[in-house]
């Protein structure tokens, strides 16, 4: 599902007196369905840049990001905006760590919004987001409220239930259950399960090292780029 080649990425920074600071060099990644590979190495070592870059949020220096998109291969590195785009709202599932909170927009419609995108139908979309939000134990109370006034954990269940609204058949996870108790981080990781068996691939970071081995199929060493 995904085929990362001879992935690099500096970060130039521009007022810092154009310091370069190699974060990815010449990565290698591919990850099959129904796989959950963890990226894991020390805090700086990329991880959350590389999973970015899997998002194109980040346009690397060189190398390719093929994606698997219906029955195409799309390389993200040269993709046109419209494709980039049209590859997240039905093939890349993104879970960031914090919720993007939208004014005057209710949980519940934060939740059911992907799904929305994608022509299903208004009840089906509620049905799926209700779901998964009482599974997430987001209380009922909260779901017509905008999410802005949640606590961290209540918002990140909120964003957690955007990412899994979809069957996205590829999910990008990062540190999703980083300000969860053990009871939702159990709920997170019984959802990545079910996602695996439905065949998702996924790629995740997680911090805390029992979820990590719990979730992981593969462990991928993030090396310090030089
Ligand atoms: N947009 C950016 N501009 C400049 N430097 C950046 C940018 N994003 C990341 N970096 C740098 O790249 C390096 C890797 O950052 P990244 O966030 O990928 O690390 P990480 O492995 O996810 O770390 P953590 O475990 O702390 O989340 C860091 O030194 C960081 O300062
Ligand atoms: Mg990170």
């Amino acid at each position: 599902m995904i085929r990362v080649e001879n992935l690099s990425k500096t970060f130039v920074l521009h007022h810092q007196n154009g310091i370069n600071l190699p974060v990815l060099y010449k990565a290698e990644l591919t990850v099959n369905a129904g796989e959950c590979v963890v990226l894991h190495g020390h805090s700086g070592s990329g991880k959350s840049t590389l999973l970015r870059s899997l998002y194109a949020n980040y346009l690397p220096d060189e190398g390719h990001i093929h994606i698997k998109h219906g029955d195409e291969w799309v390389d993200l590195v040269t993709a046109p905006a419209r494709k980039v785009l049209e590859v997240r709202k039905g093939t890349i599932g993104w879970v960031s760590q914090f919720l993007r909170v939208i004014p005057r927009i209710s949980a519940l419609d934060v939740v059911m919004q992907p799904l929305l995108d994608l022509g299903v139908s208004k009840e089906d979309c509620r049905t799926k987001a209700s779901s998964l939000l009482t599974r997430l134990n987001v209380p009922e109370r909260l779901w017509h409220l905008a999410p802005s006034t949640f606590s961290g954990g209540e918002q990140q269940r909120v964003n957690i239930a955007r990412g899994f609204v979809v069957d996205y058949p590829i999910l990008l996870l990062d540190e999703p259950t980083a300000s969860l108790d053990d009871k939702n981080s159990a709920a997170v990781v019984e959802l990545i399960d079910e996602a695996k068996a439905r065949g998702a691939a996924i790629v995740g970071i997680f911090h805390d090292e029992a979820v990590r081995n719990r979730v992981a199929d593969r462990l991928h060493p993030m090396g310090a780029a030089a």
